[in-house]
């Protein structure tokens, strides 16, 4: 194991990117009306901001959030018995593999008598369009667009939000790009070269925590610099001095 933490908001979980070792998030429920969906604490709090942005606190229901890779394997032993092989592999990522287990994930459904686990409905009209637009200002990105399969490996999946902070989340809404792109984009974001997006960050990569800059170290220490692990053998640094 890295001697570095593997955490952060920029992990990429994915059928090539397994959840690294690392502890337990530190897990709230996103709605106490649903205690048992639990997911990482920031992304909560500004979860629960944008359902209360949009008036949707009667209407969106958390469907899903954090698991655990015994849950991730129940899910995906269930879903192969119910539906066959072809279905899971478009629904369900493998276990070790699903993005639901850093507790950064949200599956979000319209509340209604019955929510489908597997695919819940959220539309892109009324409260649920409403969401989606503001999504990006509390850092949600929908992780499966439409169009955007083979990249991802998963199919398109209008309810499964993730959370990635908020100026990596805004650009990548805006330059339509999903985690893999935009992780792949940061390779070439060093920190005399970072990327400047709109509200005045600077993002960039580094391969080892040995490459910080000192003063980048002590504006992380107080919470002025972000330095998150993107799970690709990197780290990525966003300063919003
Ligand atoms: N539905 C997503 C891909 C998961 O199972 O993590
Ligand atoms: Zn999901």
């Amino acid at each position: 194991m890295s001697r570095h933490p593997q955490t952060g908001p920029l992990l990429l979980v994915n059928a090539s990117h397994p959840l690294p070792i690392s502890k337990t998030p530190d897990l709230v429920c996103a709605d106490p009306r649903w205690p048992e969906v639990q997911l990482d604490r920031q992304a909560a709090g500004q979860l629960r901001a944008c359902i209360r942005a949009v008036k949707g606190e009667n209407a969106i229901v958390p469907v899903s959030g954090w698991r655990s890779l015994d849950q991730q394997q129940a899910i995906w032993d269930d879903t192969i018995r119910q539906e066959g092989e072809a279905f899971t592999r478009q629904y369900v990522a493998l276990p070790g593999c699903s993005e639901h287990q850093t507790g950064l994930a949200i599956d979000l459904g319209l509340a209604a008598e019955t929510i489908d686990f597997i695919r819940p409905n959220f539309p892109y009209s009324g409260v649920c369009g409403a969401f989606r637009k503001l999504a990006a200002c509390y850092g949600f990105i929908l992780r499966y667009p439409a169009g955007k399969e083979s990249i991802t490996g998963i199919a398109h999946e209008p309810w499964h939000f993730r959370y990635v902070g908020t100026p990596h989340a805004r650009f990548m809404t805006d330059q339509c790009l999903v985690l893999e792109e935009y992780v792949e984009l940061l390779r070439r974001k060093h920190s005399k070269q970072p990327l400047l997006v709109p509200a005045g960050s600077r993002i960039y990569r580094i391969r080892s925590c040995r490459e910080l800059f000192r003063e980048d170290l002590d504006a992380a220490l107080a919470g002025r610099c972000q330095i998150s692990s993107d799970n690709c053998g990197g780290y990525i640094v966003t300063d919003w001095r």
